[in-house]
């Protein structure tokens, strides 16, 4: 049987003007997440991997900005709202966990607040890229999304490791981060739903209408 988030992203295939405008979300999601590496990190923090990191984020945005430009025949070049898909709920996941991490930290260490969020966000990417490589099979773009896979299988093994060498993260604490992380997930999820003239499911999102 698919969870909700599976049968929200499969009845976008059936719709591709809103499926164009979704891909263009994710671009702007990968495309954010790069920008926060980029402005969060201190020099002194900034090694091979780091810059890895930020490239990769970024051609992950590219790749997503050329699948949405392929599926709306050129029309979608920028991230002006009226281009994207629960835009809103998009930012907003990113900007949720962020400011979840930076307040488990207290905002103290710029550094540990990029493993938490990238481990947060890495997690969700582990899950729902593969299931996203299938559904686009059919409009060619699978094996694209699955060389970003194996980049962000990379990026959370990486960051795994730095973790563990930290000891600085409660259990419970990680725990309650990852609670925000589902909860922002599910609101996407469920913008995206409304969008798409679904039935909202998941007991305990709000919705402002
Ligand atoms: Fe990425
Ligand atoms: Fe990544």
């Amino acid at each position: 049987m698919k969870t909700h988030w599976q049968q929200v992203l499969r009845e976008l295939t059936v719709q591709p003007d809103k499926h164009a405008r979704f891909l263009n979300t994710i671009s702007l999601m990968e495309y954010m997440g790069a920008r926060k590496i980029v402005k969060s990190q201190f020099e002194k923090n900034i090694d091979s991997e780091v810059l890895a990191h930020m490239t990769e984020e970024i051609r992950h945005a590219q790749i997503f900005k050329k699948m949405a430009l392929k599926m709306s025949d050129g029309h979608l070049k920028t991230y002006t709202d009226e281009f994207l898909l629960a835009g809103e709920a998009g930012r907003s996941y990113i900007q949720s966990v962020d400011q979840a991490v930076c307040a488990a930290l207290e905002g103290e260490d710029s550094y540990l607040n990029y493993l938490l969020s990238t481990l947060l966000i890495e997690e969700r990417a582990n899950q729902v890229y593969p299931f996203y490589a299938q559904l686009m099979e059919p409009f060619g773009g699978a094996s694209q999304i699955k060389a970003i896979l194996r980049e962000e299988e990379h990026h959370l093994e990486q960051i795994q490791s730095l973790l563990a060498e930290s000891s600085k993260v409660s259990s419970q604490k990680l725990m309650a981060l990852r609670m925000i992380e589902q909860r922002a997930f599910d609101f996407l999820i469920q913008s995206v739903a409304l969008e798409l003239g679904m039935e909202v499911s998941i007991p305990g999102v709000a919705f402002d209408l």
